[in-house]
């Protein structure tokens, strides 16, 4: 199984892949590293996923940061394209079965699987609250595609607020969560600095969740709020990375007792997003809960 990224050698996966085949009872399983540039030439990607499908020995892979670049740049590789990531224009998981090679979008169900493990889905019915995501990138739109189709339910932020640091990026957004189908509004601000950021997080309702999926803390120093910025009562907080210079956390610790925080970071997401792409990939069953997945969660923490 392949990791395809920029720096996979710095990820946790490194470390816990082994252990868990060992849990697994296949110790034969192994990952390994492929690093491309930030926004790589479609040649390169195109060589990657060519080896891929025609390697008896290579079973597929776990994509990262490159999701929507090699989606653009391979498509016609693909044998079979699941429904989310023809919607979603992404794919973050290869797998094949005989000669076929099956591209699939994992984010939506791991992310969803995530929230729901400190946020269930009626915590929204009881709260005029809002879901403010920080970054308009791929693992945001995945986030919000988990609230479209639920109108009705009453099982859904009131608003979903997303802001981005370039504008362009929030237009995609916008075109792609429409063609998703109907969901609660959405609310697109471009914050070409932080204090935009800190003006939508001090407006939110109390009880809003607010989520850093900008990679700042992790991909690049930083966080997207300035040290003044002020969280609402009662709110949730989601970081989606768990290393790293996590500045963002550090803010929301700093005001926790006094508003009430309950904070989260992307390690729940980390495992489910791993967990799911290994299953897919190497033909384990892995449910989301349960033993199996209790045994991996614990293995996992000694890279915690
Ligand atoms: N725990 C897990 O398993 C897990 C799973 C998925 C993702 N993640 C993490 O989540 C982060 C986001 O992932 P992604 O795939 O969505 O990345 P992405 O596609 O690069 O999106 C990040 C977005 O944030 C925007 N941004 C950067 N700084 C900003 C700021 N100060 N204010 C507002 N927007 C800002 C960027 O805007 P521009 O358009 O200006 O670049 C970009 O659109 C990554 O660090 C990733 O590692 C973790």
């Amino acid at each position: 199984m392949y990791f395809i990224g920029v720096s996979t050698a710095k990820s946790s996966i490194r470390q816990v892949f082994a252990l868990w085949a060992d849990i697994l009872n296949r110790p034969e399983f192994e990952l390994v590293g492929i690093d491309l540039p930030l926004r790589a030439d479609p040649d390169l990607y195109r060589n990657v996923v060519e080896f891929i499908k025609k390697d008896p020995l290579s079973r597929g892979a776990l994509i990262t940061t490159h999701k929507v670049q090699l989606y653009r740049a391979c498509q016609d590789l693909f044998d079979n394209i699941d429904p989310v990531a023809r919607a979603l224009h992404e794919v973050s998981c290869l797998s094949k079965e005989g000669p076929l090679l099956r591209a699939t979008a994992k984010d939506p169900s791991t992310s969803s699987l995530a929230l729901q493990s400190f946020l269930p889905d009626t915590y929204w019915e009881s709260h005029e609250a809002d879901l403010v995501c920080l970054g308009a990138g791929g693992s945001a739109l995945a986030l919000a595609s988990h609230f479209v189709g639920n109108l009705s339910s009453g099982r859904t932020p009131r608003r979903i607020i997303v802001t981005n640091r370039s504008a362009e990026r929030l237009k995609d957004f916008r075109a792609t969560y429409e063609s998703l189908g109907s969901g609660p509004e959405l609310e697109l601000i471009h914050a070409p600095n932080p204090e935009v950021n800190d003006e939508v997080v001090s407006a939110a309702p109390p009880g809003s969740l607010i989520v850093n999926a900008t990679g700042l803390g992790k991909d690049a120093p930083g966080s997207p709020l300035t040290k003044g910025s002020q969280f609402p009562q009662d709110g949730y907080v989601w970081e989606f990375n768990y290393r790293g210079n996590l500045l963002f956390l550090d803010q929301a610790q700093a005001q926790r007792a006094e508003k009430r925080l309950r904070i989260e970071d992307g390690w729940v997401y980390f495992i489910h997003g791993w967990t799911q792409a290994i299953s897919e990939v190497l033909g384990v069953t892995i449910a989301p809960t349960g033993p199996l997945f209790d045994t991996l969660t614990t293995a996992a923490r000694v890279v915690r």
